[in-house]
């Protein structure tokens, strides 16, 4: 859906898909050049890296592999806790592989840093991050993330996979709710 189907419940236009489909070819012409000659196993974090997955995989030229993970955070209503349950784990092993985690968005960053810590217990030969949106602002723990497509204010933004209950994921640009969609 485009940001015109959304009308009044959208506020505001943060990203435009041609914004986001230019940065992750950007980023993806890093990957190529780092990732070179090496043998890398993406992993999406379910379920909001599944736009970012499909366009960041298919703009790279290196061959990956690619797998899944899903974790929840335990915590009060929406904030993280940095305690997390794996809901769906991995298929492939990860030992002496490089990873690359794809995230849809770093927020306070206490989901990432456990899925790290993770994965590299794991015995992975490396642990990256490559995620389409970070809000530095609301960080409560400090990310090494080596692929950052955009840094973006400390709101809640919904489209490109991120949802809002679920709504917005096929949402093409990257915006913020007009207020009224949360009262009703
Ligand atoms: P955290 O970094 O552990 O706080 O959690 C990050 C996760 O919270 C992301 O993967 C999203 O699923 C979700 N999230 C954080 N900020 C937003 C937002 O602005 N819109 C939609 N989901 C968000
Ligand atoms: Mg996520």
């Amino acid at each position: 859906m485009d940001a015109s189907d959304l009308g009044s419940d959208l506020e505001r236009v943060l990203l435009t898909e041609e914004q986001l489909l230019t940065r992750l070819d950007e980023m993806a012409a890093k990957i190529d050049v780092d990732y070179a000659g090496k043998n890398v196993l993406l992993v999406g974090v379910l379920k909001g890296a599944l736009m970012v997955m499909a366009d960041l995989s298919r703009a790279l030229h290196i061959d990956v592999e690619t797998d899944w993970m899903a974790v929840s955070s335990y915590g009060s209503g929406t904030k993280s806790s940095g305690v997390v349950r794996i809901l769906k784990d991995l298929d492939r092993d990860v030992t002496d592989r490089h990873v690359l985690v794809v995230e849809d968005i770093i927020d306070s960053g206490l989901t990432l840093s456990w899925l790290i810590a993770n994965l590299r217990a794991r015995g992975a030969a490396s642990v990256e991050v490559c995620t389409m949106l970070r809000k530095p602002e609301a960080a409560k723990v400090e990310v090494d993330v080596r692929y950052v497509g955009f840094d973006i204010p400390n709101e809640f933004v919904v489209g490109y996979g991120l949802d809002h209950a679920e709504r917005y994921r096929n949402l093409r640009v990257v915006g913020t709710l007009a207020h009224h969609v949360y009262g009703s």
